[in-house]
Parts: structure tokens; sequence; C-alpha cells
């Protein structure tokens, strides 16, 4: 791995399943650049790569999910991550349900947001998608949440940075 990909490695993240719907279209991808913004109102911003398929449905329907994956649900992060809901149904096989706001929310996460688009913002090849909090549920308080760094690269970033 080159110096530049090392260094933005010192940068902590966690690891998330964005789940997303518009009516009953509905598909998650993994996410780690996702942050809290403002407290009042309570504001997440995912950063997004509009060649996900899920961005298609996320500008549509405007709801999203941040479901938190805990330490060890590696195979979560990789389902979501490293294939698209292009080729096959991503959620077939796992275990979820609809939230609130229609998008999935995945039974094993210890603890999921659930969001309303309110505000897009281009950001070089991705895009900063801001949600309004509007629930949530912490369902596993014990639950380590996963960080960033337990995933290696399955994102294949390293080779990202030139
Ligand atoms: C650990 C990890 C972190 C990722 N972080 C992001 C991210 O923050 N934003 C993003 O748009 N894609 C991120 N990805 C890539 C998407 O999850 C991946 O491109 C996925 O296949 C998109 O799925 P879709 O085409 O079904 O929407 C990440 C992947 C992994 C494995």
């Amino acid at each position: 791995m080159n110096e530049i990909a090392a260094l933005f490695r010192r940068l902590s993240h966690g690891v998330y399943v964005i789940g997303v719907a518009d009516g009953e279209r509905r598909s998650a991808f993994t996410a780690a650049w996702v942050t809290q913004a403002s407290f009042d109102p309570l504001l997440i911003v995912v950063s997004v790569n509009p060649q996900n398929a899920s961005y298609d449905i996320l500008r549509a329907g405007r709801a999203f999910t941040v479901n938190v994956l805990e330490h060890g649900q590696t195979e979560l992060a990789r389902r979501f991550g490293t294939s698209s809901s292009r080729d096959h149904d991503k959620l077939a096989g796992v275990s979820w349900h609809a939230g609130g706001n229609g998008a999935p929310v995945l039974d094993d996460a210890p603890a999921y947001f659930e969001c309303e688009v309110q505000d897009r913002h281009p950001a070089g090849d991705h895009e900063l998608v801001v949600g309004g909090v509007v629930g949530g549920r912490l369902l596993d308080p014990d639950a380590a949440p996963m960080l960033y760094a337990e995933t290696g690269d399955m994102d294949g970033s390293s080779a990202l940075f030139g």
C-alpha cells in the first residue's frame, strides 16, 4: 500500500450498511464515510458514489437507514460492499424488515438510524447526502461497533490513491 493510502487509513471510520428504498424498490450498500453533522436538527451525512446502483433509489426515494455493523460482522460488510445490486438481490438471504421510512433495517445490526434526505452536495467523485434523523434504535448497547480498519482493503481503495 502506498504512503498516501496508508495516511488516509489514519482517518477513523465505522462501517455501516446504508439501506435505501423507493417504494418497493430496495437495496443496501456498505459505507464507511458516514458522520453526524449537526445536533439541532440531528443530521447524518453519507458520502455516496453516484455509480452505486443504490444511489438512484436513494435519490428517487429520499429515504435511507444507517445500519451499524458490529465488530466481527465482516461478512455483512463484504456482502453489501463488494458486489452490486445491479447483479443480484443482496438483501435475499439476509434477515431484514422495512423501517418506518420504508428503507431496509438489518435484523442483525446492533443499532440503526432512519433518515430522510434533506440535501445533496457534490463532492468530487462522490456526493454528500445529508439526512435528517427521523428514527432509530439501539438494540444492543454492549456491541462494539466495527471499525473500518477491520475491513482491510475490502473496498479496494488502496488502488485509488494513484
Ligand atoms: C468497507 C467498505 C466501505 C465502503 N464505503 C463506501 C462509502 O462510504 N461510500 C460509497 O458510496 N461506497 C462505499 N463502499 C463501496 C460500496 O459499498 C460498493 O460499491 C457497493 O458494491 C455498491 O453497491 P450497489 O451498487 O448495490 O449500490 C464501501 C465498500 C466497503 C467494502
